[in-house]
């Protein structure tokens, strides 16, 4: 019996021991990372969003919306940060990421970490809590987020275009989308809420506008729209746009729920969202409480932020974010 006992006992013990050693190898996600390797590593990150941020408040939006761009796209590797190479094309340059801006910013934020750390901390966990604090400086939630992401290697535009929703895509291919990724229909909901901030260039709304009118958008929106975009075809190097949120544009609140209800949303789909069966009544009710949407906005970026990973020993710690390392 007491044999018995401690047969047991030492095999719970060597499989405690087995799992310990495979977590030390890629203990996956987790709170504080860097809290040994580097723990000044999230309050750099948070000091640079916030430096930036006084310099150039659009960089927070930049931030936010890299987060979709990257983690929606397979994986959370920052890989929408490189550059184009004689043989792959960039993320940045597609046409689905029309309008990213700020990419040389996000280089001072890792050369701020570089400084007290070399070659430790990923430009995809600066990319996701740059995201994080960048909605804090726009007056959004907090949210905890996990670190010990890696780098990927190549550029994923191949396959861009299954993942990101087009600016005119149905409600059901959205949520199919994201449901993927496991967010569902309140999650898909509470992220569009990101189109609270920021800016829309004509050439993703004239469809709206010419030859006639869409008649779903609201009349005295049509009028301030016509005014920022006079021109059927806009000049691709004019800088003509629309704000996205005209009452608080520089906000992220749930303004853009209240907009939308009001057809005074800008692209198809942030108009189909108000408008759909499945989606209406969390509008409705993110419009009428700031604080249930900063809930499901939180879970939801959680989520996002989370969509598979590279961990332990796959990717690298890249050392610019641009460029993938040279091999040796
Ligand atoms: C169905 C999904 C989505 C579509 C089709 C979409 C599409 C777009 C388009 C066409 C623009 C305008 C770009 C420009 O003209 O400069 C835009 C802006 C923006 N999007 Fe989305 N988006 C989606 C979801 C999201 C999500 C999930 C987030 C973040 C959580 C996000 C964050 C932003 C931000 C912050 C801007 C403003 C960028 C700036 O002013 O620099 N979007 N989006
Ligand atoms: C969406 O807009 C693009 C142009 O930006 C167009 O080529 C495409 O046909 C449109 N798709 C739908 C479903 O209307």
């Amino acid at each position: 019996m007491v044999f018995k006992a401690l047969f047991f006992l030492a095999v719970i013990c060597f499989s405690a021991v087995l799992v310990s050693a495979e977590n030390e190898q890629d203990p996956g996600l987790v709170m504080n990372f860097y809290k040994d390797t580097c723990p000044q590593a999230e309050d750099i990150i948070r000091e640079q969003v916030r430096l930036l941020y006084k310099r150039h408040k659009n960089t927070a939006f930049s931030w936010l919306r890299n987060l979709f761009h990257d983690c929606a796209v397979e994986s959370c590797d920052a890989s929408l940060l490189l550059d184009s190479t004689r043989r792959s094309l960039s993320e940045k340059e597609t046409d689905r990421s029309f309008g990213l801006r700020n990419f040389r910013y996000i280089e001072d934020i890792k050369d701020a970490v570089e400084r007290e750390c070399p070659g430790v901390v990923s430009c995809s966990d600066i990319l996701v809590l740059s995201a994080r604090d960048g909605v804090v400086q726009l007056g959004g939630p907090y949210i905890p987020l996990k670190t010990g992401r890696r780098d990927g290697r190549k550029s994923r535009a191949d396959v861009l275009e299954q993942y990101l929703p087009d600016h005119n895509e149905s409600i059901s291919v959205v949520l199919e989308r994201f449901g993927k990724i496991g967010i569902d229909t309140p999650g898909v909901v509470a992220l569009l809420g990101a189109h609270s901030v920021g800016r829309t260039h004509c050439v993703k709304l004239v469809h709206r506008l010419y030859p006639e009118v869409d008649p779903a958008l609201n009349p005295d929106h049509v009028e301030h729209m016509l005014h920022k975009c006079p021109d059927p075809i806009p000049d691709p190097q004019a800088v003509q746009y629309v704000r996205n949120d005209r009452g608080t544009p520089m906000i992220l609140d749930n303004n853009y729920y209240r907009n939308i209800l009001d057809n005074k949303g800008l692209l198809i789909v942030d108009h189909q969202l108000a408008q759909d069966k499945r989606t209406k009544p969390y509008v409705k009710k993110m419009a009428k409480s700031q604080e249930y949407w900063h809930k499901e906005f939180s879970r939801a970026i959680t989520i996002l932020s989370e969509n598979d990973p590279l961990t332990g020993d796959k990717g690298e710690i890249r050392q610019h974010c641009n460029v993938a390392n040279k091999l040796h």
